[in-house]
């Protein structure tokens, strides 16, 4: 069997870990295609090799554009290179705009997609994700539900036929990256600081909102270490505002094993990353959620993650809160991506 993974964006690169090891173990010809969506060496190279991932054998090097420059140029490279491999299977990651391109593709050329972390609504039809997210479930073949609610929605949509529950394959690779790389117990915890990220259209997308935010953070009680993706980057120095003005500790993007560890000692996390929430929740680290949703639903209702846009709680009281150690299991048992092949090569013929 041939398995083509594309991936395009940072935390898709950190799910081709686990899902990359597995079909090694189970000895399946495993193809990596780059979209180039993310290129910066801190946002593509730095995960590959932290991760001990070898090279993608493509690489399209598309960057950045509107959606319709990404997705279109994606799939203008990818037909070609499905055509010649020719693999059992697609397997496609997440919600990105590499995610519909690469499903797309495959589809119109007949080749079996398989859709890894289906069946997340956020239920706000304003984000890019959620088009991506239902376009791609209701395109693919074969979809991997992460959660039980997730089941729930693709039986909802009529898609519970060819959908197989797994769990998370962040899970493999949060635990994998704790248990190697940390020796800071989460109950243990000495550091008085937060860990910040915002990155998505909704937040960075005008002055005032990304101006409001750092005013929020600045007027928290503990150091906020905001790790800066690229895009804030961008949009800040487009608006001509001066990160470093609002008392923050500016960071470049953090390699995966950087951020676990990073996560593990922090007192809370202040995320508009839908990553970020879930592995806040898996490291037993509280998080302040800067959106009005979330395709996580169990952090929330466990009381480790909050949906808070406004930033407008007691933030410090809600980090230092003592809560019961959260149930994991919701998420699955850390060997997604070993029933994943397992499916996989039970439906290749
Ligand atoms: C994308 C995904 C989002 C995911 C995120 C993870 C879509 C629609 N969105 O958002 O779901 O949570 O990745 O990070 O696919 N940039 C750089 N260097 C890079 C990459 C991006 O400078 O290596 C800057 C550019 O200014 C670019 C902007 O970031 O225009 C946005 O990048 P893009 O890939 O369009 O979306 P993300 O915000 O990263």
């Amino acid at each position: 069997m041939k398995i083509l993974s594309v991936v395009g964006a940072r935390p898709q690169f950190i799910k081709l870990a686990p899902v990359h090891l597995a079909a090694q173990k189970f000895g399946i010809e495993h193809i990596v295609v780059h979209t180039g969506q993310h290129y910066d060496p801190s946002m593509s190279q730095l995960i590959f090799s932290d991760l001990g991932l070898p090279n993608p054998k493509y690489n399209l090097e598309i960057g950045s554009g509107s959606h319709a420059f990404q997705t279109g140029n994606m799939m203008i490279g990818l037909e070609p290179i499905i055509s010649a491999e020719n693999p059992d299977w697609v397997l496609v990651y997440g919600d990105t705009n590499s995610t519909i391109a690469a499903a797309l593709s495959a589809v119109k050329i007949h080749t079996k997609v398989a859709h890894l972390e289906a069946g997340l609504r956020s239920s706000n039809r304003a984000m890019p994700e959620e088009h991506n997210r239902i376009a791609t479930d209701h395109l693919s073949d074969i979809l991997f539900a992460p959660t039980e609610q997730a089941m729930i929605q693709l039986e909802k949509e009529n898609l519970g036929e060819k959908s197989y529950l797994v769990g998370d394959v962040m899970v493999d690779a949060c635990l994998t990256v704790k248990e190697n790389a940390i020796h800071v117990s989460s109950k243990d915890k000495v550091s008085n600081y937060v860990i910040c990220t915002i990155h998505r259209a909704e937040n960075t997308n005008s002055k005032n909102r990304i101006t409001e935010i750092l005013q929020k953070l600045a007027n928290i009680n503990f150091e906020v270490r905001l790790v800066a993706h690229p895009r804030l980057m961008a949009k800040c120095d487009e608006f001509g505002i001066d990160l470093h003005n609002f008392g923050v500790h500016v960071l470049p993007p953090l390699s995966y094993s950087q951020m676990v560890k990073a996560v593990l000692g922090a007192v809370g996390v202040i995320t508009d990353s839908g990553g970020l929430q879930k592995e806040a929740f898996l490291l037993e680290t509280p998080c302040v959620t800067v959106r009005t949703e979330t395709e996580w639903p169990e952090t929330v209702s466990s009381g480790w993650n909050i949906l808070d846009p406004e930033i407008s709680s007691d933030v410090e009281a809600f980090f230092v809160h003592k809560r019961s150690a959260p149930d994991i299991a919701v998420y699955g048992d850390g060997l997604a991506a070993e029933k994943m092949i397992s499916v996989l090569l039970e439906n290749a013929i």
